[in-house]
């Protein structure tokens, strides 16, 4: 299912933090958000999400216009969330904040869920029973990234999943991100380790003042030297 947003203007209390957005996500991509601190990449995602409510512009999933839907039935729809600071519940267990997500559920499409979670994050079937409290930022973020996809989305919306996590938490997640490449889903991942990023990316998306200045492909994004200067100082 494609996801397609087309002049969107997102921000609040009616004024726009981001203008004109078109950007299409298809099933098995994953597109990268860059741009700098405070730009609106966390905002997009919440507008795509449904929780921010959109100022303009349609957004469409697999060709039905959910524009004016509340994100309980964008939810429904198949889109997911793993918002920044993932957000999980304390004092529940892994296996209860993974489960959040899939509820109304037989039991047999739970494990069948949770098997291919297991599969990404082979991990955390070794503390499911643990209180997410309990959790090393990394193990935290896996649960999130579990809990966004034990709804079975058809687009997963990643914001900052490795922040705060050691470089070799980073590298263990982005093989487990790479692994989402090609499938059903498409994902839009929004990710300061602009690097990483766009390794595992088809397409990378730029944000400057308020709108989409550039999109491409990986390699035409770091063949940019303004791209370059800008995001990938330290390894320039
Ligand atoms: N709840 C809010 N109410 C009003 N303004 C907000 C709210 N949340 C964010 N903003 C503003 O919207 C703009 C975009 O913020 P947003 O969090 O989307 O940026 P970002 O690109 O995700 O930044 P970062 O890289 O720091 O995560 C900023 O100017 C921010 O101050
Ligand atoms: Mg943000």
């Amino acid at each position: 299912m494609t996801l397609r947003i087309t002049g969107m203007a997102c921000g609040y209390r009616g004024r726009p933090v981001l203008e004109d957005v078109d950007l299409a996500i298809e099933p098995g991509e994953i597109v990268a958000v860059l741009g700098p601190n405070g730009v609106g990449k966390s905002t997009l995602m919440k507008s795509i999400m449904g929780v921010l409510p959109s100022l303009a512009g349609r957004l469409e999933l697999a060709g039905e216009d959910l524009t004016s839907t509340s994100a309980l039935t964008r939810s429904r729809r198949g889109i997911a969330w793993v918002p920044e600071g993932r957000r999980l519940f304390a004092s529940l267990s892994v296996r209860e904040n993974l489960l959040v997500s899939a509820r109304g559920i037989n039991a047999a499409a739970v494990r069948q869920r949770l098997d291919r979670v297991s599969e990404l994050f082979p991990e955390l079937m070794t503390f499911l029973d643990r209180p997410a409290w309990a959790l090393s930022g990394g193990q935290q973020q896996m649960v999130a990234i579990g809990r966004g996809l034990m709804s079975d989305p058809r687009i997963l919306l990643l914001d900052e999943p490795s922040l705060g996590l050691a470089p070799l938490m980073v590298r263990d997640l982005f093989r487990a991100l790479d692994a989402l490449r090609g499938g059903d889903m498409g994902v839009l991942l929004v990710e300061q380790n602009v690097e990483a990023g766009l390794s595992i990316a088809d397409r990378g998306v730029v944000l400057e003042r308020g709108r989409i200045s550039m999109v491409g492909t990986p390699e035409q994004l770091l063949a940019n030297d303004a791209i370059v200067r800008s995001y990938l100082s330290d390894s320039a």
